[in-house]
Parts: C-alpha cells; structure tokens; sequence
C-alpha cells in the first residue's frame, strides 16, 4: 500500500492499517494488553534473545502502536518511528540516545519552555555543554558548532516567536560537522512541513497537539532512520519508560486520519484571523508566517505547504492590555496546548514558557506581552466575532 500511494491523504487513512487477522476487524483494535502470551519456554527465549518476531511486554512494542508508528512513519518520510508518552517523553528519549557526557548541543534560544529547560538545565547535569541561539540565522549556528558538536535542535516555526529555520541550510551545517539535526515539527504537522525531506535526521513531535487533534489526549513520537530509532526504542525508551499507552495510540491513528483536512481548515482561519488583527489599531504586531509582513515569509513559502494554524501577537497596550484580551475572550477558550479543533489563547510569559528565566525570553524574542493564538477549525466569522468583543473590551477598560 505504501510503495503505490503518493497522496498524503491517502496515506493518512491507509499506511500501516491491516484488518485484523482473526475476527476481520476493519479498523486495528486497541491492544489493551500488558503482556503477550508465548506458545512454550523456547518462544519466549527467542523473543527476548530477538531471533524471532512477536510481541513480548506492551512497554517493548504493542500491535496498536507499531501502526501508528507505520503510518507516522509514512507520512513524514523517514524509515521508521516511535510512539512516546508525550512531546517531552519523545524529545528526552531523542536527546539522551545521542548525547554523552562531554559532547554539545547547539538548540534554538525560542524553543517550548519545558524543552528549554530539559535542554538548559537537565542536560548539563549529565556534563552536556549547551549553546543556545537564535537559530532563524543560520550564521549564529554555523559559529556556535565545535569540535563536541553532535545535535542541533529546532524549532520552526518556533514556539511562540513564530521565527523560521532554513532548514536546508542547518542540515547542511550539522552534517559539514558531523552532527545530527532534530527538529520539532508539532506547529507544522507532516502535512504541512516534513524536514526529513529538507535533509533532517530525526523529526520530533508533541503528537498531543495537531495529530491527536481534538485535545483528549498526551503523546510523542520520534521519525527518523531506522538503525537510530531502533537504539531509541531499546534500550533507552525501554528503560526509561516513557511508552504510548495502547489506547492514546489508537486516539492518533484517529486523528491522523483526518489531519490533512483539519490543517487545510487550520490555516484557511488562521490567515483571516491574523489579516484581521495585523489591521486592527490596538494590536502593535502580529507573528505569523503566512502574513508577507513575515521577515521570513519567502522562506516559509518554501518550506511549507501552508502557513498553519499558530500564531502570536502583541496590543499596543502590552501586558495590562493583552490581559484584559485573554480574560474577555467567550468563545476561544483560556487553556495552554495548541492545535486542537477548538481555539486556544494564553500568555506565554506567565504559563508556557514561565519554566524560562525572562532575561533569556527577552533575548529569545518573547515579551512580556505577547498573547499565542491556536486558531481552531470554528467558523471563522465566530472566531473573529469574538476576538472582536474582546478587543472592544480592552479598549473600554484601557483607553
Ligand atoms: C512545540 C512543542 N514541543 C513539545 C511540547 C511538549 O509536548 P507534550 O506536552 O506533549 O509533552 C509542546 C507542548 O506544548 C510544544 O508546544
């Protein structure tokens, strides 16, 4: 199925799904199961010794998971993939399979803030040296690699800046230097962007966000090539433990199915929303990348298949104003996560990336007042409307 279907849709609903070979169950079941039964001693032997085939224990691999990891795998291109217990679970499983003591890491400065952390603070407490920089330059990367350079790790568009990587040109860096790029393509989704085909090694996601879709749910997962994912897989998300639960697997082989469609929707109402709020007067800036105001917008035409569903803004008023913005909201609801169906609004100072210390926020571009906008697949004359009362709100309450 996957060698003879190019469509990404397509893929999206058939990579990786079998009917069931015992009861003909058209969509895979959910394997709810700790454990796998062997036949006799010597079949268990072989598993465990790997000179057979089969599943032994749900925390070594689980028949829900190995289709969504199929298919994840499908979409975004690369060899092989694999489920993890959330965003951070997939990212700290990456990170720590190929960093050791003594190597360096050259990461984005405006990067998720729990990312950030993991990778500012957790790391170097493992004798990890870290370089962050503004990576939507590529000279800041190509002057912070050094001779212990192994990974450079992205963020495009990054979370909230909105800012880009070329990522052609930091492949190409990483790979002059022998290192290996991992970028997180969660505000991208495959359908929008996939960096494997731009030369990236290892694609990481928060699948919680636009492959799960519909907010019930908490993932990860890692694309990349297969000798890699499989050292990923065992020993170190084995013994670390951070697996997909069955269940949350089966929720995104749900999702993925209708992503391409929900993305088209995403971005159809994101641009309306921000060609809306970069004209309206008591908004100083609007980050996104499908407007041409974009610094980046050529590069993101590019890349990009579409401009996606994230941005971010500022009120001329700042902080106090963009408050009064996020507290008058009725309809966009005021929750952190993102790529849901429904609109999301929050602060990123204060919430998302409070883990990081404001001098760094400020150098990485995310100010005091910036407000971070999901745009859901409502209509979008309502999500307008309501935005629109808001800003009426602030205006009556600040001017
Ligand atoms: C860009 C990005 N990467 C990773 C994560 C972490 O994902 P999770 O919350 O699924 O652990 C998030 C969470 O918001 C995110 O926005």
């Amino acid at each position: 199925m996957d060698g003879k279907v190019k469509g990404f849709n397509t893929k999206a609903i058939h990579a990786g799904q079998k009917p069931c070979p015992v009861t003909g169950a058209h969509v895979t079941p959910i394997y709810q199961t700790s454990t796998f039964v062997f036949k006799d001693v010597d079949q268990g032997a072989r598993r465990f010794a790997g000179e057979e085939e089969g599943y032994i224990y749900t925390r070594l691999g689980n028949p829900t998971l190995t289709e969504l990891e199929a298919k994840v795998a499908a979409l975004e291109g690369g060899e092989a993939a694999i489920g993890a217990a959330s965003g951070m679970a997939a990212i700290s499983t990456a990170l720590v399979t190929l960093l050791k003591k003594g190597d360096h890491i050259v990461a984005g400065d405006a990067l998720y803030g729990c990312t950030h952390s993991f990778i500012s603070e957790i790391l170097p407490q493992y004798g990890i040296e870290v370089t962050m920089v503004d990576t939507s330059n590529l000279e800041n990367i190509e002057n912070a690699m050094k001779p212990n350079t192994k990974v450079i790790y992205v963020e495009t568009p990054a979370n909230p800046t909105m800012k880009l990587v070329d990522l052609e040109g930091a492949s190409d860096i990483a790979h002059k230097h022998g290192a290996i790029i991992i970028v997180d393509n969660t505000f991208m989704s495959p359908y929008l962007q996939r960096p494997i085909e731009h030369g990236v090694d290892v694609v990481v996601h928060s699948a919680t966000k636009y492959i799960g879709g519909h907010g019930d749910v908490l993932a990860g997962l890692i694309i990349g090539p297969k000798e890699l994912i499989d050292t990923m897989r065992i020993p170190y998300l084995k013994d670390f433990g951070g697996i997909l639960s069955p269940f949350d697997a089966w929720l995104l082989l749900r999702g993925l199915k209708t992503l391409g469609v929900r993305m088209d929707r995403h971005c159809a109402n994101a641009q309306k929303v921000a060609e809306y709020l970069e004209k309206h007067p008591l908004i100083d800036k609007v980050y996104y990348p499908g407007l041409p105001s974009h610094p980046q917008y050529e590069l993101a035409k590019k890349q990009m298949d579409g401009f996606g569903g994230m941005m971010s803004f500022e009120l001329k008023g700042g902080l106090e104003a963009g408050k009064v913005l996020m507290n008058s909201v009725k309809m966009i609801t005021l929750a952190v996560s993102l790529g849901c169906v429904d609109s999301l609004i929050q602060h990123p100072a204060s919430m998302t990336h409070s883990p990081v210390p404001r001098e760094e926020r400020l150098k990485a571009g995310i100010t005091d007042g910036q407000v971070r906008l999901s745009v859901g697949i409502e209509d979008v004359e309502d999500i307008i409307a309501d935005l629109d009362q808001a800003l009426k709100e602030v205006e009556k309450q600040t001017m």
